[in-house]
């Protein structure tokens, strides 16, 4: 979509909000209990059917709002064709969520509208289409890792001026940390404070964390303009979480189970997601016609064992490597669990697509990290990475969060595709860094590709690692591991797919810098995929 054309969607909205306000009277203020729409419109989890539309409305005093959902064919709404009545309450942070199956076809490829209003307030305006199951090609965006006091989300507005049908978040939407905590080194110089200040915990801290995330105009712009299928990552709830703790958790901050349920009650009121009736599986998905079946996972807190942390087996100097690769390997270990894993071969089994993608968290490929602690020994680095400093001599996988840490199960995944005709597509966040990948499976068979996407703001490698060339740090990692085609770890961005039924694009883009408001795309790099290949 042009520039133009978005910024004329989002200020259309915007115009019609200032106006409703400026004619607000002060009598009407004391009827109604509706402040304002400050946190923009969204649109979700698009199917043949229907689709998420959402947004929030800021209450006077505690009490219900009923707001008016309204489509249209034209952004002036001189064409509803559709009007809802939703009431919304303090148990749902005042978020109006409405899934909206149209009774009659937009047309191939058709846009439609969508707006809130209460009383004589009235949202942005939004922008939102359907899948198209006849489609022949289809695009979208993948990015995950948005770091509120890390940057502006340059990124977010970057890919709103893209011509796709959908993008994704792969999590680490937001992040808990308090201020002076993880990346909030700018965070005062561009205004980007936490808020609240404190690392978050209860459902009123998560519920004002996403309130500011939403608060953002280059985030509100890309959620007015395409519609997003999003999972959480470890942030969302707290660092390197799994099923029953984390490693950013302690009993000092209470019980663990009910924060990840504070945590999750809050992602779903405030994400445009499609709540299933067990509201913790999140893992689902999507399919456009022949062309694609896109898999969404829950790698991180549905069922997941917890991680091996390699600096547990030195005794009295020696690493004991028997007993590493003995815990690693074990065949129980599991990142996904066996429900969602018979639901992912079911989904597989059903499925005759040109292409099979699977949207997940965590890195498939295989990485071990090249001996580079020579070059760091100078390097300012941090007590905690120092620690992991005699591990890169072992030449043990190195990111144990990761798939590299569930190995069996990882094989289990590849089975499915080993007698497939297509291979798998893995889109993958979590790391920060631009990744090209080939995947092999355990007999060195070959499975399928990853695209591992940079984060929309979050530090990659080469800020934690600033004493080493990072030319020389990427080809250092691409020696030192046959799967790894590319990687870049210096840049932010987001990855951009298009396939239809004979080839797969995706290209890497990248913004030149998160401290400074452009979103402009300084360069990017492309790899194209034969389904056969
Ligand atoms: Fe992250």
């Amino acid at each position: 979509m042009k520039r133009r054309e978005v910024l004329k969607i989002s200020a259309l909205g915007l115009a019609a909000a200032s106006a409703s306000c400026a004619g607000l009277r002060n009598s009407i203020r004391a009827q109604s209990n509706i402040k304002g729409f400050y946190h923009g419109v969204a649109s979700g989890d698009p199917t043949n059917k229907s689709i998420i539309l959402w947004t929030r409305a800021t209450p006077v005093s505690p009490g219900p709002i009923v707001c008016n959902l309204e489509v249209s064919l034209n952004k002036n709404f001189t064409n509803i064709v559709f009007s809802k009545k939703i009431t919304t309450t303090f148990d749902t942070d005042y978020c109006v969520k409405y899934d909206y199956e149209p009774n009659f076809s937009f047309g191939k490829n058709k846009y439609f509208f969508y707006r809130f209003r209460s009383d004589r307030l009235t949202s942005d305006v939004g922008r939102a289409k359907l899948l198209d199951d006849s489609a022949k090609e289809t695009s979208f965006a993948v990015m995950s890792c948005s770091n509120f006091p890390a940057g502006y989300f340059n990124v977010y507005e970057a890919c709103a001026y893209e011509e796709i049908d959908f993008w994704i978040h792969l999590g680490d939407y937001l992040y808990e940390y308090p201020m002076d905590g993880y990346a909030t080194e700018n965070a005062q110089l561009l205004n980007r404070i936490p808020e609240p200040h404190h690392e978050i915990l209860t459902l009123s801290d998560y519920r004002k964390r996403h309130a500011q995330y939403k608060k953002d105009p280059q985030s509100q712009l890309l959620h007015a303009t395409h519609p997003l299928i999003a999972v959480w990552d470890d942030h969302e709830i707290t660092n390197d979480t799994w099923k029953y703790g984390a490693e950013n958790h302690d009993a000092s901050e209470g019980d663990f189970l009910e924060r990840k349920s504070n945590a999750i009650k809050a992602y779903l009121e405030w994400m445009p997601i499609r709540e299933n009736t067990n509201k913790r599986n999140i893992y689902r998905s999507f399919k456009v016609g022949s062309l694609l079946n896109l898999v969404m996972l829950d790698t991180r807190q549905n069922n997941r064992d917890k991680q091996i942390d390699p600096r547990n087996y030195f005794s009295s100097g020696q690493f004991d490597m028997d007993s590493f690769y003995n815990d690693l390997l074990n065949k129980e270990r599991r990142l996904i669990g066996e429900p969602q894993f018979s639901w992912l071969a079911d989904t597989y089994g059903n499925s005759e697509v040109a292409w099979n993608i699977l949207g997940q968290q965590v890195l498939m490929t295989k990485l071990k990290f090249p001996d580079i602690s020579s070059a760091l020994s100078n390097s300012n680095l941090s007590e905690e990475v120092k620690q992991y400093l005699p591990l890169l001599k072992l030449g043990l996988p190195s990111n144990l969060d990761a798939w590299d840490g569930y190995p069996a199960e990882r094989d289990r995944i590849f089975s499915l595709f080993k007698n497939n005709n297509s291979k798998l597509i893995s889109l993958a966040g979590d790391t920060h860094n631009a990744w090209f990948s080939k995947l092999f499976d355990n007999a060195e068979e070959h499975i399928g590709y990853e695209f591992g996407t940079p984060s929309v703001t979050s530090p990659g490698l080469s800020e934690y690692l600033n004493g080493v060339n990072p030319g020389e740090l990427e080809q250092g990692i691409i020696n030192a591991n046959k799967e790894i085609k590319w990687v870049n770890t210096s840049h932010r961005g987001y990855t951009k797919i298009y396939l239809n039924e004979s080839i797969l694009k995706g290209t890497f883009k990248f913004i030149e810098s998160v401290l400074e408001k452009s979103a402009e795309i300084s360069f990017s790099k492309t790899f194209t995929i034969d389904p056969k290949s």
